[in-house]
């Protein structure tokens, strides 16, 4: 049977883009089975509606609590029953009933070489503090903020001129090619 995976994306959706080509390519074999987004604006949600995938959104201010959020979430998710719920620049931290209920199913992208960096901002960081090198780090989604088992790692060279902009687009060039590969490795092994 073919797997499935939900996303999870508060953006622009430049990830989700990446998946869907990889899915079109046929070098990532699942279904989205829903794009799910936070925020009204994101226009990962269009990309998903172009490429015909279900789209859900759920803002914060429907909900009194963090709790009765990911409630809501865990509802929907138990529902479509995804293997891996894929965070695609999710800019919300989920609560530990949420991360226990699906443990070792969340796994997330994020911008930096961790334990280098977790949070906002690491371009600017890396930038500033002159390093060599940044990159990418794939991880399984905990309690801790960006502080999970890692999966994957990919670092580029920072150049004397780098901008974060030129920074980001090097990075997300990176993470662009891996994520799909990473999630196509984990699915076959679940
Ligand atoms: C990605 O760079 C990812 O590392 C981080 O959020 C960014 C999302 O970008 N977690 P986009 O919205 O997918 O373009």
């Amino acid at each position: 049977m073919t797997s499935k995976i939900a996303v999870l994306l508060s953006g622009h959706g430049s990830t989700l883009q990446a998946l869907i080509d990889a899915i079109d390519a046929g070098s990532l074999t699942t279904n989205i089975c829903v794009v799910l987004s936070d925020q009204a604006n994101a226009y990962g949600l269009e990309r998903a509606k172009k490429a015909g995938i279900e789209t859900a959104l759920l803002t914060k201010q429907e909900y009194p609590s963090r709790e009765a959020y990911d409630h809501e979430l865990i509802q929907r998710l138990d529902l479509l029953q995804p293997n891996l719920i894929i965070l695609a620049g999710f800019l919300r931290i989920l609560s530990p009933l949420f991360v226990n209920l699906f443990k070792h199913k969340i796994i997330n992208i994020h911008p930096s070489l961790l334990p280098k960096y977790p949070g906002l901002n690491t371009y600017q960081q890396a930038i500033k503090n002159h390093d060599r090198f940044h990159g990418t780090t794939i991880h399984y989604v905990t309690d801790d903020l960006d502080a999970g088992p890692i999966i994957a790692q990919e670092k580029c060279k920072i150049d004397e001129n780098d901008t974060v902009e030129t920074l980001k687009q090097r990075t997300q060039a990176l993470e662009h090619s891996l994520y799909p590969n990473v999630i196509q490795a984990l699915l076959k092994t679940i």
